[in-house]
C-alpha cells in the first residue's frame, strides 16, 4: 500500500456532515487513539430539528479546537500521520464544507494524501471496531436521514439492495417524538419510554409481506399522528409509554422483518446494523434474537452505542478501506450533499 510507508499506519479522520464536529486519529484501522465528538444538538433543539445555517456556524468556531484535540489526546505528532480523511457527503452542504476545507487545508500544509469518505460508508465501517467486516455481508443502515438495506460482496463494495420510499426510521422517531413533546432528537427518549409500556395501538407495518426489501414510514407517522390528535379532540388521554412501545414495535418488526429475509435471500456471512437508529436497545435485542433463531450461519455485528451516532473514527475506519482502493481526492474536492451508494 502506497499510502503507508511510515513506522506507523495513523490517520486523522474530520466528520461535519450534520450537527456533530467530530476529528478522530485511528491506528490500523480498528484503534481509536482519540475520537472527539462536539454535539450541537442543545442548540437545535429548540428548534425542533437541525437548522442549516447554525450547523455551519458550529463547525467553524470547533473544527480546530476539535483538531488539536485530536492530536493531542492520540499524543501522536502531524508528521506521523499517513492520510487525512474526510466526509465529502451526504450531509448537509454547508456543514459538509468546513470539515472537507479544514482537511484540504491540513492535508496541504503537512503535504498528506486526502481521502475522500462516504458517511454512510463511515456506518458500517464503525463495525470493524467490534470484530473485522467478513464478506459477504448485507448491512441494515438505518439513520436520521437514511434507511437502507446494504449488500456488500467485498470489501469497499455497497450496493443498495432496498431503502426507504418515503421517511427514514430516525426521521420518523423524531416526528413522532415532537408529537409526543419530547426534545430533538427523540430516538434515544422513546426507546427507553418502549420498554415501560405495551403494544395497544396495533400501528401498520409497512410493506412487510411485500417482495421487496423497501420500506415506507410516513404511514405509520400519519397514523401515529391521527390517534393522538383524535384523541385529543376527545379530550382523551393516551398513556405515552404505550404510544412509544407501539410504534417502536411497528418500526422493528419491519426493520427486523425486512432484514432477516434480505440474509435469507443473500449468501451473507455477517449482519452489520449501523447508524443512529442502531444504538436503539429494542432494535439490537430483537435483530440478535431473530439472528439466532433463523440463520445460524451469520453473524450480527453492531457498533457499540457511543459508535452508532455520527463521529469521525468510523469515518477513520472506512478511511482505511479507501486507502487500500487507493481512492485518493485531490484539492478541487467538493461537498456531494446527496451522495448515495448505487442501487442493484
Ligand atoms: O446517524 P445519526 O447520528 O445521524 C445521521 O446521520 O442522521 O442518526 C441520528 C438519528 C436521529 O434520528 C435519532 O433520533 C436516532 O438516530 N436515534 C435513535 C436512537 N438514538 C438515536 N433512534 C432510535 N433509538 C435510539 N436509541
Ligand atoms: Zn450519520
Amino acid at each position: 500500500m502506497k499510502f503507508f510507508t511510515k513506522p506507523r499506519k495513523l490517520i486523522l479522520a474530520i466528520e461535519s456532515s450534520c450537527d456533530e464536529t467530530s476529528v478522530a486519529v485511528i491506528e490500523d484501522q480498528t484503534k481509536i487513539l482519540s475520537n472527539i465528538v462536539a454535539s450541537q444538538i442543545d442548540s437545535h433543539k429548540r428548534f425542533g430539528g437541525v437548522v442549516p445555517e447554525v450547523a455551519s456556524r458550529h463547525h467553524v468556531e470547533e473544527i480546530l479546537l476539535c483538531m488539536e484535540e485530536a492530536l493531542e489526546e492520540a499524543n501522536i505528532l502531524t508528521e506521523e500521520l499517513s492520510a487525512v480523511a474526510v466526509t465529502y457527503g451526504p450531509g448537509l452542504v454547508g456543514a459538509l464544507l468546513i470539515g472537507i476545507s479544514a482537511a484540504k487545508a491540513f492535508a496541504w500544509a503537512n503535504q498528506l494524501p486526502l481521502i475522500p469518505v462516504n458517511h454512510m460508508a463511515g456506518h458500517i465501517q464503525a463495525a470493524n471496531f467490534v470484530r473485522p467486516l467478513e464478506f459477504p455481508l448485507i448491512a441494515l443502515l438505518v439513520s436520521g436521514g437514511h434507511t437502507e438495506l446494504v449488500y456488500m460482496k467485498e470489501n469497499g463494495s455497497y450496493q443498495i439492495i432496498g431503502q426507504t420510499r418515503d421517511d427514514a426510521a430516525g426521521e420518523a422517531y423524531d416526528k413522532v417524538g415532537r408529537v409526543l413533546g419530547l426534545s430533538y432528537p427523540s430516538g434515544k427518549e422513546i426507546d427507553e419510554l418502549a420498554v415501560k409500556g405495551k403494544d395497544t395501538f396495533n400501528f401498520p407495518r409497512a410493506m412487510l409481506r411485500e417482495d421487496n426489501f423497501d420500506f415506507s414510514f410516513s404511514g405509520l407517522k400519519s397514523s401515529f399522528i391521527n390517534t393522538v390528535h383524535n384523541a385529543e379532540q376527545r379530550a382523551e388521554t393516551l398513556v405515552k409509554e404505550d404510544l412509544a412501545t407501539s410504534f417502536q414495535a411497528s418500526v422493528i418488526d419491519v426493520l427486523v422483518g425486512k432484514t432477516i429475509r434480505a440474509c435469507q435471500t443473500y449468501p451473507v456471512k455477517q449482519l452489520v446494523v449501523a447508524g443512529g437508529v442502531a444504538a436503539n436497545k429494542g432494535l439490537r435485542e430483537r435483530i440478535q434474537q431473530e439472528v439466532t433463531e433463523k440463520l445460524t450461519e451469520v453473524t450480527v455485528v453492531i457498533p457499540p452505542v457511543a459508535l452508532c451516532g455520527d463521529n469521525a473514527a468510523m469515518i477513520g475506519s472506512a478511511a482505511f478501506v479507501e486507502c487500500e482502493k487507493e481512492v485518493i481526492a485531490d484539492l478541487t474536492l467538493n461537498a456531494v450533499p446527496n451522495l448515495s451508494f448505487e442501487a442493484i
